[in-house]
């Protein structure tokens, strides 16, 4: 159940995500197979957002604004273009459900269920004043974060972006993940914690997800997560069609594995740390859906998800950084705030994408904890992504980058040696 989430423009994700669906309501899959029946979507999005394009919206989730519409094509344009004009990308999600799904469905009430469940954490916390006092500074955490190398996460933002492109489903959508596991296991294969690296095969997509894991020494079962996307795409219409995706996501990728990389020299934290590289996210979050999904129906206690994706681009100065409030827990955005507060200091500003824009989306929709702090505000990032001038430029900066990697190694070492979790 649950599902991957697709935005407007991958076709093909939609469709690998009806096909997962048709397994799962297989009697309900007229509209995608009955060719006189016009192609309609089912999504979420904002209720405005659909009133404006004069969709139906024939479901409200009242606490969220969001509504549950069937989008014909022309109407999931007009919804894409309404929300590009508002600095959007994507706008909506596909709900990977056949097109029948009634307002009234049970697995709308599911979804929505979720929804609920979600903020009314989000709104306890909120409520409570729970706030800072969450993280007693550590000496050894200090140092750990400190050890953070720019040349590390320069040398392999450059390795990755050498590739002409690293898209899922391209004609070599392995060639880059292949190489980017070697290194990883290059880089741990001194740890005296015995780091297990290993693929994750996907379903629907040939493209891999890597994920390296440390074993916690007293509660193994307990989670912390940290991932970013490894892949890439190319949207230009025309030119040049590489798709080097320095900040769209080596950037992410790079900080994730510097993490790793000190993380596996301390001491063996008291829970599981576990770290991915997701495939096919540019297809609509393919691969940390189905990852998600998989932890989730297997009853993995996942205490908290942090995202990174694009980090290299400071656009509103150096130093600052977006923490997108949709998507996330209020809870897990708090303790990352204590954390700064204590390890990296950075300014922490807090802003929403509108849509499940990365990765984190996959997992707080199977209501885990996650968090998304970004390079910037939403306005402010690298608008080079998704072309082949997403590249290491004069614009790229590694000091600001390595932010995160700091952030990701506190928190993990921290929240890894600690019972604290969302309530
Ligand atoms: N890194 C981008 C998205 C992004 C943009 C995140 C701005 C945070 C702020 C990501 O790889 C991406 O392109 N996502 C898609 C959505 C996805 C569901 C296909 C997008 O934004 O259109
Ligand atoms: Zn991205």
């Amino acid at each position: 159940m649950g599902g991957s989430m697709v935005s407007s423009r991958t076709n093909e994700a939609l469709r690998a995500a009806a096909v997962a669906a048709l397994t799962f309501v297989a009697a309900n899959a007229t509209a995608l197979t009955t060719p006189s029946a016009p192609a309609v979507t089912p999504v979420l999005a904002d209720v405005d957002s659909l009133r404006k394009i004069g969709a139906e919206v024939l479901a409200t989730h009242e606490e969220t604004n969001v509504g549950y519409a069937k989008l014909s094509q022309t109407q999931q344009e007009a919804l894409s273009a309404l929300n590009h004009e508002a600095g959007r990308c994507g706008g909506f999600e596909a709900l990977p459900y056949s097109a029948d799904l009634e307002p009234m469905s049970p697995v709308l009430t599911h979804v929505f269920g979720q929804l609920s469940e979600r903020e009314l954490k989000n709104r306890q916390f909120e409520n409570s004043s729970q706030f800072m006092s969450m993280v007693e500074p550590k000496s050894e955490i200090q140092k750990a974060v400190d050890d953070v190398s720019e040349d590390n996460l320069r040398a392999t933002v450059q390795f990755m972006s050498s590739y002409n492109d690293r898209t899922y489903n391209g004609a070599s959508p392995n060639t880059a993940v292949d190489a980017l596991k070697t290194r990883i296991e290059e880089t741990v294969k001194n740890s005296p914690l015995g780091v297990t690296v290993e693929f994750v095969n996907h379903t629907g997509i040939r493209q891999k997800s890597i994920r390296a894991r440390i074993e916690g020494s007293t509660r193994p079962n307990e989670i912390v997560v940290m991932g970013g996307h490894l892949d890439s795409i190319n949207q230009s219409w025309m030119g040049d069609k590489r798709a080097p995706g320095a900040d769209d996501n080596a950037s992410g990728s790079s900080n994730i594995l510097e993490a790793l990389r000190i993380i596996s020299q301390q001491a063996r934290p008291e829970r599981t740390i576990e770290f991915f590289w997701y495939a096919g996210e540019e297809g609509g979050l393919l691969g940390s859906a189905e990852i998600a999904r998989t932890y989730k129906a297997e009853k993995k206690d996942v205490v908290a998800v942090l995202q990174l994706d694009m980090t290299l681009f400071p656009g509103d100065g150096e130093f600052t950084l977006g923490s997108m409030t949709d998507f996330t827990s209020a809870w897990l955005r708090s303790y990352v705030e204590n954390i700064n507060g204590i390890y990296t200091k950075a300014r922490i500003v807090n802003d929403k994408c509108g849509y499940g824009c990365s990765d984190h989306a996959s997992w707080n929709r199977q209501g885990y904890p996650a968090v998304m702090p970004f390079e910037a505000t939403f306005n402010g990032m690298n608008h080079n992504l998704h072309t082949a001038k997403d590249v290491i430029d004069a614009n790229s900066n590694f000091r600001h980058s390595a932010m995160f990697s700091k952030l990701a190694i506190a928190m993990a070492l921290d929240l890894g040696n600690s019972t604290l979790r969302e309530q």
